[in-house]
C-alpha cells in the first residue's frame, strides 16, 4: 500500500536538500525519507531540516535506504554531477546515467507503484532512461521538465510588462536545455494575446524583446552557474509544485517531462510538454497548439535528445 503523504529524495546535494526544504514549507507530506551516497551528509540535512518543524507542520524526517521508498507517492531523484561553469546539461549525460543504472534498479526490484521523478541533468533524457531502465508505465515516470524555464519566462515577461507573473501564460517545452523553445504563439496575460499587452504596456519591439527573453531563459542556469556555482532554490521551488499538483491530485497542466507515444508526431523519447498531472501521475499529455516555426524547433528539439538517447545503452 502507498502511503499518499510519503516522499524520498534520493540525492542530498544542493539541489536534493534544496527540494526537501521547500517540500516541508509546503507542508504536503508527514513522511520523508532522505536518501544519499554519503550517510553523514543526509543525516546532517535530516537534523537541519528537522529543527525548522515546531515553525511548519509535524512531519517525520529521516534517513533511510531503498527498503524505505517502496510505500511512497512520490520519488524524487536528484543524485548526480551538476553542470560546471561552461558545460552544458548534455555534457552530464555518461555520469549521471551511470548513476541512474544503480538507482533505478534498487526502485524497481521494490516493486515500487509510486510516481519517480528525475530532476538530474540532463533531465529529459534521464526520465527517458529511468522509464526504459525501471520497466514502469510510462504515467508513472515523470521528470521535472521544463517547469522551471516557464517559471523563469513568467518571471521575465512579468518584469518587462510590469504586472504580476502568475496572470502571465507563456510556457517553455521541448528539452530542458539549450535547444527548448518558448511557445510565443499562444502566450497571454490573462487572455491578452502578449503581442496586445506589450502594446498596452509601451513596447512595440515585439521581435527584439521575445529574442531577448528566450535567451534569457534559456541561459538562465548558465548565467547563475557562472554567479554562484550552482542553481537550486528555481529547481527546488519548481520542483514543489510539481509535488503538490500530485499530492492534492490537482489534474493541473504543468510543463513536465513525460514519455511520448506519438503526440507531435514523436515517440521513443522524453520530452518536456504540458500534461495534466495528479496523484496517479501523468492524466494525459496535451498537444498545445503550434505554430509551424514552433513545430520545427520542437522536431529539432526531439532530434537532438534522439541523438544523446542512441548512444546509451538502455
Ligand atoms: C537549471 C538546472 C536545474 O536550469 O538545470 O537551473
Amino acid at each position: 500500500m502507498l502511503n499518499p503523504r510519503k516522499v524520498a529524495v534520493i540525492g542530498c546535494g544542493f539541489v536534493g536538500s534544496s527540494i526537501a526544504f521547500s517540500l516541508i514549507q509546503r507542508g504536503l507530506f508527514s513522511e520523508m525519507v532522505l536518501i544519499d551516497a554519503n550517510q553523514d551528509k543526509a543525516e546532517g540535512e535530516a537534523m537541519d531540516l528537522s529543527h525548522g518543524l515546531p515553525y511548519t507542520a509535524t512531519m517525520d524526517i529521516h534517513v533511510g535506504n531503498y527498503d524505505d521508498i517502496a510505500d511512497c507517492a512520490l520519488v524524487i531523484v536528484t543524485a548526480g554531477a551538476n553542470q560546471k561553469p561552461g558545460e552544458t546539461r548534455i555534457d552530464l549525460i555518461d555520469k549521471n546515467v551511470a548513476i541512474l543504472k544503480h538507482i533505478v534498479p534498487e526502485i524497481a526490484k521494490r516493486n515500487y507503484e509510486g510516481i519517480l521523478m528525475i530532476v538530474s541533468n540532463p533531465v529529459d533524457v534521464l526520465t527517458y532512461a529511468a522509464y526504459k531502465i525501471s520497466g514502469f508505465p510510462a504515467h508513472r515516470v515523470i521528470g521535472s521538465g521544463t517547469v522551471l524555464d516557464t517559471a523563469r519566462l513568467k518571471n521575465l515577461l512579468g518584469e518587462h510588462l510590469d504586472v504580476d507573473s502568475r496572470n502571465v501564460h507563456a510556457v517553455i517545452i521541448g528539452e530542458h536545455g539549450d535547444s527548448e523553445l518558448a511557445v510565443w504563439s499562444g502566450a497571454n496575460v490573462s487572455g491578452i494575446p502578449l503581442h496586445h499587452f506589450c502594446e498596452l504596456r509601451g513596447h512595440f519591439d515585439h521581435e527584439g524583446s521575445m529574442q531577448r527573453l528566450y535567451e534569457g531563459v534559456r541561459d538562465s542556469a548558465y548565467e547563475i552557474i557562472a554567479r554562484k556555482g550552482a542553481t537550486y532554490y528555481g529547481i527546488a521551488m519548481a520542483v514543489g509544485r510539481i509535488a503538490e499538483g500530485i499530492v492534492r491530485d490537482e489534474h493541473a497542466v504543468l510543463p513536465i517531462s513525460v514519455v511520448l507515444d506519438g503526440e507531435y508526431g514523436l515517440d521513443g523519447l522524453c520530452l518536456s510538454i504540458p500534461s495534466i498531472v495528479g496523484k496517479d501521475g501523468v492524466h494525459k499529455v496535451l498537444e498545445i497548439p503550434l505554430d509551424e516555426s514552433e513545430y520545427a524547433a520542437l522536431h529539432a528539439s526531439a532530434d537532438r535528445l534522439r541523438e544523446v538517447i542512441a548512444h546509451l545503452d538502455l
